[in-house]
């Protein structure tokens, strides 16, 4: 079998190739470099031991996608590739439409038209908003997101929807929660683009010396320590959720399905939490400062996800700290490195 992986040299996609390539898919990578850099591809042919093919072209262009589909027997996709900073997508609302939501239906287009099946889609908690229960099933109802970010996964999402029903295809949306750590090698993690939005990519850098503090963005929530809950997910226990799903569609005998899952692990932790863990578990100190509350911010996510374990068999196994263990090794990595 034959998986393009678009965005298959960023950080979740990179670690779902790894997992592909061990589970003998063939896999055939489309990513523009926007948020990667060479030397990922090599890096996974180290920890996995095989090649994957590699593709350097932006999903736009859609006469490069066809010659793609022209050269290889696709089986499946799962589709990556998108821009995913928040704070951007308000100041660059049209690039996150255009770039999220026109390189979704290029791909889709050539699956009409070749009749192919099988499209794993990478979605996010962001759909839920602010959700009146937690933990959040994947019944719970969406609400619209804050960013123009959040709103090209819900747009995404139906786009999906529709395709499926209308040419009786085979869909999987995964929702995410928040992906935190690196591959046990350190030879894969998420690269840093300038200034971390993110906490722990934050929390990492400040540790290393790189930023000088932490900002913690308020410690008046609702919440035990006053700071706001999310549900951490290990990067290589969501990379395996992807290989399950792929596997549970391929087995699909439905002509249409459109399957939905949380991924994470059911369990919120602070921002607090978060920090003490890192400084615990790699016996560094991240100083911090308390702020006022981020913009956009939500105080509580975490997940049920068992749907996911009982449909998939799939459910996180990886404990915060060792998570935030490969994380540092990974930025010991980088620094070697540079
Ligand atoms: N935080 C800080 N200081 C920082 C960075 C983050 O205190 O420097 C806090 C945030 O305020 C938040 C928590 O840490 O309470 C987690 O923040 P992240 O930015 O790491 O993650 P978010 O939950 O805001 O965003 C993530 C993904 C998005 C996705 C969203 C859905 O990055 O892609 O979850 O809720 F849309």
């Amino acid at each position: 079998m034959t998986i393009l992986v678009t965005g298959g040299l960023g950080y979740i996609g990179s670690h779902t190739v790894v997992e592909l390539l061990n589970n003998n898919f063939d896999v055939v990578i489309v990513d523009d470099l926007s948020n990667s850099e060479k030397f990922i591809l090599k890096n996974i042919e180290e920890v996995a031991g095989k090649k994957p093919v590699f593709y350097p072209f932006d999903l736009k262009r859609k006469e490069l996608l066809s010659q793609v589909f022209d050269a290889h027997q696709i089986d499946g996709c799962i589709n990556f590739a998108a821009y995913k900073a928040v704070g951007e997508s308000q100041e660059k609302p049209l690039d996150y439409y255009e770039n999220n939501l026109f390189t979704l239906i290029n791909i889709l287009q050539e699956f009409k038209k070749r009749n192919i099946s099988n499209f794993i889609f990478s979605s996010s908690c962001t759909v839920y908003g602010q959700a009146d229960e937690q933990p959040i099933h994947e019944s719970t109802p969406l609400k619209t997101p804050e960013s123009s970010y959040g709103k090209t996964k819900q747009m995404g999402e139906e786009i999906l929807k529709d395709f499926a029903t209308a040419y009786q295809k085979k869909v999987t949306l995964l929702r995410y929660f928040n992906p935190i750590g690196s591959h046990p090698s350190a030879l894969l993690g998420e690269l840093p683009l300038g200034i971390p939005n993110n906490l722990v990519p934050y929390v990492t850098q400040t540790a290393s010396k790189i930023r000088e503090k932490l900002s913690i963005w308020g410690n008046d929530y609702p919440t035990e320590d006053g700071t706001a809950i999310r549900d951490y997910i290990y990067v290589v226990d969501l990379a395996k959720a992807h290989v399950k799903a792929l596997q549970k569609l391929l087995n699909e005998t439905s002509e249409t399905v459109i399957d939905i899952y949380n991924l994470g692990t059911g369990k919120g932790s602070s921002v607090l939490e978060v920090v003490g863990a890192f400084e615990r578990a790699n016996h560094v100190e991240v100083p911090y400062q308390i702020c006022a509350r981020r913009a956009g911010d939500i105080t509580i996510a975490f997940a049920n996800a068992d749907k996911a374990e009982r449909e998939l068999g799939w459910k996180a196994e990886t404990t915060l700290e060792e998570a935030l263990r490969t994380t540092w090794e990974w930025q010991k990595y980088l620094e070697s490195r540079s």
